[in-house]
C-alpha cells in the first residue's frame, strides 16, 4: 500500500502525501504552484473559470485520454497515476497556443477572467476528436460561461481554430515516461494520513467493500461534483475519505439481454457515449446534465446516493424500473429504485454498503418512453421538473403506462392515478389532455427560486399534453 500519490502537472511529476492532498485542485494549482492562469469563480462547478485537462491512462494502458474537468471541485487525491494540463501548460515555447491567438484575433475576451477556462475547454475539444462546428463549440462549451464578451465572438474564435494547426497534448508531453511509472504504480491502494483526515483509494472492489465496512463514517468520493461544492461553501471537513475513482473494473456500461448494466464507477460521459444511439431519449436529457466537465467525472452511483429529487436521469429510471445493486462484506442485494427512497435525501443505502451497478431494462418494440427537463436556462441549470412516461402499447391502445416526476415532491413520484387513467385509453389528445387534469389534481408540488407551485403544476399538466404530441413525430423534442 503506498502512502502518498503521483501525478503530474504540465509535465512536471508531482507527489503528495500530506493534506495538500485535500485541497481542492484550484486552490493548489494556484496557491501552492503558482499555476494562476486556472481563475476561480464561483467555486462550484458551475462556470468552468477553473477547467483543466486531466489525462488517465486508457484501458490498455497505451496512451493518456484527456478529459476537462473543474478543478475547483476536483482533488489531488483523485487524481493518483494523471497528468494535469492548465492554461500555462498549452503555450508553446513562450508563445500562445493556436487556441488563444483565436481568442485575441476574434475579441472572444473582454476582462479576461473566463478566458482560461474556454482555452481549456476548446483544447478539450481536440482531445475528444469533436469538430470545431457551431453545434460542437455550443456542446463543448455548455459549462463556460462568460459575463462580459458574449458568446458570439467567443464561438467565432473557436470556429477559427484549425484543428490540423493544434497539437495534440501528446506532441506537447511525450507520455512514455508517464505511462512507464503509471504502469509500475498500477495495482497500488494508496492511504493517505494527513492531518486533515485519512484518505483511501482502493483500486479492487473487494477491498473498497471491506474499507467501507472498517470505515462506515468515511464519506464516499466518487467525481467529488457534491462533494466538492459541500467542501467549498459548507465548509465541510474532510474527515475520513473513501475515494472510489480509481477502483478497476468498476465503471463497466454494458447490454445484456435488454438491459442497460452501468457499473458504480461509470461517469456520466461514458454512459452518454454509451447510449447515444442506444436509446435516443435517455441521451438527450444526459446531454443537458451539468456540463461537460462535471459529466466526464460525476457518476450515476453518486447521483444515486446524493438523492436529490429533481436529479435530471432519475425519471428515466423510475419509469423503466431500474434496479440498484448494493454491496457489503455482508453480501449483494438488489433494490428496486421505487423502493431505495424513503424520504427526502434518504435512502436504504446502509452505511456499509456501496452502490455497485444500476440495471434498467430498455424499451422493446412496442414500448415508448418520453423524457423532459425543464429548468429555466437550457444549459447548467438545475430542472425545475423532471417528467419522465413509459407507455405500453398494443396498435393504438395504451396497456400499461408508469409516469414518474421530479420537483414536485421530496422523493420522485410515480402518479398511479394518472397511469390508471389512461390504461385500455387511446392513444389520442383527448386522453392525454384529460390525464394532464389527473396529473395537476395529484400532486402538491412547492414554490421555490425555481418555480411557484402554479408554474410547476401547470408544466406537468403541459408535459402530459407535450408527451402526446412527441410521441407523434418521433424527432420532436
Ligand atoms: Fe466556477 Fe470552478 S470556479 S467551475
Ligand atoms: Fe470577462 Fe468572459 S471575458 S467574463
Amino acid at each position: 500500500m503506498r502512502d502518498y500519490i503521483v501525478f503530474y502537472i504540465n509535465g512536471k511529476r508531482t507527489t503528495i502525501a500530506d493534506e495538500a492532498a485535500l485541497v481542492s485542485l484550484a486552490d493548489l494549482l494556484r496557491d501552492r504552484l503558482r499555476c494562476v492562469g486556472t481563475k476561480v469563480v464561483c467555486n462550484e462547478g458551475d462556470c468552468g473559470a477553473c477547467s483543466v485537462l486531466v489525462g488517465r491512462p486508457s484501458e490498455d494502458g497505451q496512451t493518456l485520454i484527456y478529459q476537462t474537468i473543474d478543478a475547483c471541485i476536483a482533488f489531488p487525491f483523485q487524481l493518483d497515476r494523471t497528468h494535469v494540463v492548465t492554461v500555462e501548460g498549452l503555450t508553446i515555447a513562450g508563445q500562445l497556443s493556436p487556441v488563444q491567438e483565436a481568442m485575441v484575433r476574434c475579441h472572444g475576451s473582454q476582462c479576461g477572467f473566463c478566458t482560461p477556462g474556454f482555452v481549456i475547454a476548446l483544447h478539450g475539444m481536440l482531445e475528444a476528436g469533436m469538430e470545431f462546428t457551431d453545434s460542437g463549440l455550443r456542446y463543448a462549451l455548455s459549462g463556460n460561461l462568460c459575463r462580459c464578451t458574449g458568446y458570439v465572438s467567443i464561438l467565432q474564435a473557436g470556429q477559427a481554430i484549425d484543428p490540423c494547426k493544434l497539437p495534440r497534448l501528446k506532441l506537447l508531453y511525450p507520455e512514455q515516461v508517464m505511462l512507464e511509472e503509471f504502469k509500475t504504480l498500477e495495482s497500488d491502494s494508496v492511504r493517505l494520513s494527513t492531518r486533515d483526515g485519512l484518505v483511501f483509494i482502493p483500486r479492487t472492489l473487494e477491498h473498497a467493500i471491506e474499507l467501507r465496512a472498517e470505515h462506515p463514517e468515511a464519506t464516499v468520493v466518487s467525481g467529488a461534483t457534491d462533494y466538492g461544492v459541500s467542501r467549498n461553501h459548507r465548509k465541510v471537513l474532510a474527515g475520513q475519505t473513501l475515494c472510489l475513482s480509481n477502483v478497476r473494473g468498476f465503471s463497466e456500461v454494458s447490454i445484456h439481454d435488454h438491459i442497460l448494466s452501468i457499473g458504480g464507477g461509470a461517469t456520466w460521459c461514458a454512459i452518454e457515449q454509451f447510449v447515444k444511439h442506444r436509446v435516443p431519449e435517455y441521451h438527450a436529457i444526459l446531454q443537458r446534465f451539468g456540463s461537460p466537465q462535471i459529466r466526464n467525472v460525476g457518476t450515476l452511483a453518486g447521483n444515486l446516493a446524493n438523492g436529490s429529487p429533481i436529479a435530471d436521469a432519475l425519471p428515466f429510471h423510475f419509469v423503466s424500473q431500474a434496479v440498484i445493486e448494493l454491496r457489503s462484506v455482508r453480501g449483494t442485494r438488489r433494490v428496486s429504485i421505487e423502493d431505495f427512497y424513503e424520504g427526502y435525501r434518504q435512502s436504504v443505502l446502509a452505511n456499509d454498503e456501496l452502490i455497485t451497478a444500476v440495471e434498467t431494462p430498455l424499451p422493446r418494440a412496442n414500448e415508448r418512453i418520453k423524457l423532459y427537463k425543464i429548468s429555466k436556462r437550457r444549459d447548467m441549470d438545475i430542472s425545475s421538473v423532471t417528467f419522465g412516461l413509459w407507455l405500453k402499447l398494443e396498435g393504438d391502445v395504451i396497456q400499461e403506462v408508469r409516469l414518474a416526476l421530479g420537483g414536485v415532491g421530496p422523493t420522485v413520484q410515480r402518479l398511479l392515478e394518472v397511469e390508471s387513467s389512461l390504461v385500455g385509453r387511446n392513444i389520442d389528445e383527448e386522453s392525454f389532455r384529460q390525464a394532464g387534469r389527473v396529473a395537476r389534481r395529484a400532486i402538491s408540488p412547492w414554490t421555490d427560486v425555481r418555480g411557484s407551485a402554479e408554474y410547476r403544476s401547470q408544466l406537468v399538466e403541459n408535459l402530459m399534453l407535450k408527451s402526446f404530441y412527441d410521441l407523434q413525430s418521433p424527432d420532436r423534442q
